[in-house]
């Protein structure tokens, strides 16, 4: 059940029963100049959208909300955010789940937990040419509670934390953002004073299939090499077959479960 919630400065809370996406309420919020740190919470969304210009099927229950950020990031560290962001959900589900509970990464922001998608994250940003920063961004984070969309072909198996045996205040959906806004404040901080190196080192830490073979799927085409390293933007670093080594910085990465 949703209850009101207050969020440290500098958050902001906008709460709302229904919308057709939190970020795409969130850009107009922007648009109307709303502050740093708006954070825009759904009971439901209509239309939730997901990476790729797929859905993001958003049943009550679980959590969907969206921050604004509105400092004046140069645009290359926008995918470094969504980085803070995955560390700061992974943390947050792992204090939901049990102790015991089984919580990855994958690349670039999905949060896996027993090694099935739990969390999606969809970094979006308004850029402002003249001054090569982002005007604005919004961070999107949708956390799977009480349900999950069925498998569908092509897409990573989904789950959720009731589906994972969670009961109690693991499913309160109302305490998720409250640890999670925490978690995110937390590791903005460590993010602004010590730059990605922290962030990156935590995030790998839990990374699902480093060192091993990964498929990644492009628009186009298929790659298939090892899971190397992320580099200082982000990317995933791919090694090849007798070739140099690829940088990917979009696409969808599937992970050959042991
Ligand atoms: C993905 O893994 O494809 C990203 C999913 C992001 C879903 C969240 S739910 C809250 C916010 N509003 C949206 O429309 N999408 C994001």
């Amino acid at each position: 059940s949703q209850t009101s919630l207050q969020l440290p400065s500098p958050y902001r809370l906008v709460e709302l029963e229904s919308i057709d996406s939190t970020n795409a309420e969130a850009k107009r919020l922007a648009e109307q100049g709303a502050p740093d740190c708006t954070v825009v919470w759904a009971k439901r969304q209509t239309a939730g959208r997901g990476r790729r210009g797929r859905t993001w099927v958003s049943e009550d229950g679980n959590l969907y909300f969206s921050i604004l950020l509105r400092m004046p990031y140069p645009m290359e560290v926008m995918s470094q955010l969504s980085f803070v962001a995955a560390n700061a959900v992974a943390d947050a589900v792992q204090v939901a789940a049990t102790r015991g509970a089984f919580v990855n990464v994958k690349w670039p922001n999905d949060v896996l937990l027993e090694g099935q998608k739990v969390a999606g994250i969809l970094l979006e940003g308004e850029p402002d040419l003249k001054t090569g920063a982002f005007k604005w961004l919004v961070l999107g984070i949708g956390v799977n509670i009480a349900s999950h969309p069925a498998l569908e072909e092509g897409a990573y198996p989904p789950t959720s934390l009731a589906a994972q045996g969670v009961e109690g205040e693991g499913l309160d959906v109302t305490l998720m953002l409250d640890t999670l806004t925490k978690r995110f404040l937390a590791g903005l901080a460590t993010w602004r004073n010590l730059g990605f190196g922290p962030i990156r080192r935590h995030w790998l830490a839990r990374a699902k299939g480093l060192g091993g073979p990964v498929t990644v799927r492009l628009p186009n085409e298929q790659v298939q090499g090892v899971f190397g390293a992320l580099d200082e933007k982000g990317a995933l670093v791919l090694h090849l077959d007798g070739q140099p080594n690829r940088l990917i910085t979009a696409g969808d990465v599937f992970i050959p479960s042991i």
